[in-house]
């Protein structure tokens, strides 16, 4: 067998060479990456796709099982590392450390517990469960048997869930009592049973106890510590093509229901593997450590798989960045001499706002390299992150990429290639990216500017949006047609070097969660007293970006405090997450002759703009922006 460790670039001229094959050859060059895990049955040819259907197959014809690279190959060589250290919530409660050996056990023993629930190879499971090891058996139980996981973030709402659910046709649901989120103690099991009446498809849910809560179980619900002692721990692995489902992850778009993204087996193992050994440069010893939760694609790619199949340890942090107090992060870095730090932009700048002593008074030593993802990262917080966390001597790689690319897509190499503040940099081995101009032609890569599209296919681009391809044709491969068009735009430097300049479409990325506005909007509407409304985006210190509602009201007289009202509506419809900083009530919105929102005028009055609205006076009502001004 080909071993990985040939094809990872350590130096910035390896890079080079590698980027060139990866460019000129990728069946070749993919081939050989592809080589060096455990399959079943090879595959017959690398790459068969269409940009136009579109239809992407890797490794055609392949057998494979996730589970028997993240798990079973490395119960030969190396049975007792520690896959998993868990680190609870609360820090006086013990952590964990959880070997690929017991890993591998626990899993098995989950696999059987779904499959005496009647799962099988192609049934959804729908995962709504806190930051604690078992949600990761969990996953990888699913992987194990064939079935297609969706885990769901649990700070989304009952609405969310179930139309999660209903989505994916799940059939069974796994939950906890509770979990615990820095102070609070969240009711998951009640917000599950809220969701379960309107879900038709599921046929069980398991329940962990987290929390120890007293509580009953309803019909069809039982404890996963009573179903694990029914079961054995053999588990043979399910025998699964390259293009099976591996899961689904929901994702919102600009507007209507949440995308189920679809990740197939191969292409996603390869290439999830591949980048993260790349990116971070693991090395066996290290202590790496993502902040996600695995509820988003973070915490799949770089929590579970990427991590897993590279046979690194992985900690997993249940609580939050402020509890007990703000210097939690660097208190767990001391406790558990973690090497490599992954976090979001949101966090850095929340926690760069508390005294510098929180961080001095932890021996942050042991870190080598840092990471950030999600949105842009501005300089004074990679500044801040440099000199503070990093001692000025750890690369940062700041990592761009999405739920539909599966992994890390534009980023320097940890100590290879040269990091620079707010820049993305360079594009992963294997991937081609453009600048294109508005007409959707290419533009120079050398200070350039425009919107960045993928001339090529890569292995763990997402196949589809489940049951909808349509929807997958029109979002990402209609408006640049040959291009997978990922709606950020980007500029250049003089070296090449790719900084994203921010959504082009109406997402908006708040403290790291991609939001889309149309859906806030819904969920404001469904109120009866409400007429319409418009959600934008705004810069925000901490946040990146704020959400501010307008709202026009069918009865403004009445007594109740609409702008909780619809706060309380979002996040019962939504989760939490959604809320706006800002609802503002408004007699009219700013409109186009022919009825459009005039976005960009309420964004600059969300942004703190008094002047400068452009030609207004086409608009059908401009009256409405001074009104809207003065009440601002
Ligand atoms: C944004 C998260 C700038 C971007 C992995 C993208 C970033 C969206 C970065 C995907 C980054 C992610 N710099 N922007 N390093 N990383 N983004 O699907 O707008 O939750 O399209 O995946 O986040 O968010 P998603």
């Amino acid at each position: 067998m080909k071993k990985i460790e040939n094809f990872i670039a350590r130096s910035e001229s390896n890079y080079e060479q590698l980027y060139k094959k990866s460019i000129e050859n990728p069946s070749e060059f993919w081939n050989n990456i592809a080589e060096t895990f455990y399959w079943k049955k090879k595959w017959d040819k690398t790459l068969d796709y269409d940009f136009n259907k579109p239809e992407f197959k890797w490794f055609v014809n392949g057998k494979l099982n996730i589970t028997e690279n993240c798990l079973d190959r490395h119960l030969i060589e190396n049975p007792k590392k520690t896959a998993i250290l868990f680190e609870p919530n609360d820090p006086n409660e013990k952590s964990q450390k959880i070997s690929y050996e017991e890993l591998h056990k626990r899993v098995c023993v989950f696999a059987n517990v779904l499959k005496s629930k009647n799962v099988s190879k192609g049934d959804r499971v729908c995962i709504y469960m806190p930051m604690v090891p078992e949600l990761t058996v969990a996953v990888l139980a699913c992987a194990r048997i064939g079935a297609v996981h969706s885990v769901v973030f649990a700070g989304f709402s009952s609405t969310a869930l179930a139309a999660r659910i209903n989505d994916a046709k799940c059939k069974v649901l796994l939950t906890a009592d509770g979990s615990f989120r820095g102070p609070k103690v969240i009711d998951l099991i009640s917000i599950a049973n809220h969701a379960l009446v309107d879900c038709e498809s599921i046929e069980s849910t398991i329940v962990l106890k987290r929390i120890g809560s007293e509580i009953s179980l309803k019909p069809k619900q039982t404890w996963w510590h009573n179903e694990i002692l029914e079961v054995t721990h053999e588990c043979p692995s399910e025998e699964m093509d390259s293009e099976d489902m591996l899961f689904i992850l929901y994702t919102s778009g600009s507007t209507g229901k949440p995308k189920g993204m679809v990740h197939s087996c191969g292409g996603y193992m390869i290439y999830s593997a591949y980048t993260f050994l790349n990116v971070f440069q693991y090395r066996p010893k290290d202590i790496y450590w993502c902040t996600a939760d695995i509820g988003w694609i973070t915490g799949h790619s770089y929590i579970v798989y990427g991590p897993l199949l590279s046979g690194a340890t992985t900690v997993m942090f249940e609580g939050v960045p402020s509890f007990p107090d703000f210097s939690r992060f660097w208190n767990i870095i001391e406790k558990h001499k973690i090497t490599h730090f992954y976090t979001a932009p949101t966090a850095i700048r929340a926690l760069a706002k508390h005294s510098v002593s929180l961080v001095d008074s932890n021996d942050l030593s042991s870190l080598k390299v840092l990471g950030t993802v999600g949105e842009p990262i501005n300089e004074e917080a990679w500044n801040w992150y440099d000199k503070n966390i990093g001692k000025s001597k750890c690369p940062i790689v700041d990592t761009w990429w999405q739920t539909e690319t599966g992994g890390i897509m534009l980023s320097s190499l940890a100590g290879v290639t040269k990091d620079k503040p707010t820049f993305a940099t360079k594009p992963m081995i294997g991937i081609q990216p453009v600048l294109l101009n508005n007409d959707g032609k290419e533009t120079s890569s050398k200070n350039g500017e425009g919107i960045l599209a993928i001339k090529y296919p890569w292995p763990s681009i997402a196949r589809t949006i489940y049951g909808d391809h349509d929807r997958y044709k029109n979002i990402y491969f209609s408006a640049y047609p040959g291009y997978y068009f990922p709606g950020d735009g980007a500029l250049t430097d003089n070296e090449g070097n790719y900084r994203i300049t921010g959504r082009v479409d109406d997402v908006v990325i708040v403290s790291g969660h991609n939001l889309g506005t149309a859906p806030i909007e819904d969920a404001i509407n469904l109120h009866p007293n409400v007429v319409e409304s418009a959600v934008v985006g705004y810069p925000h210190d901490i946040k990146g970006n704020a959400l501010r509602a307008f709202v026009i009201l069918l009865n403004d007289k009445i007594e109740i405090d609409m702008e909780n009202e619809i706060k309380n509506l979002i996040s019962k419809t939504i989760g939490p997450i959604a809320k706006p900083d800002v609802v503002q009530i408004v007699s009219g919105l700013p409109k186009t002759r022919s009825g459009k929102i005039m976005r960009r005028i309420l964004r600059k009055i969300a942004s703190g703009e008094k002047e400068n609205f452009g030609d207004i006076s086409t608009l059908l009502n401009p009256e409405i922006v001074q009104e809207i001004l003065e009440k601002s």
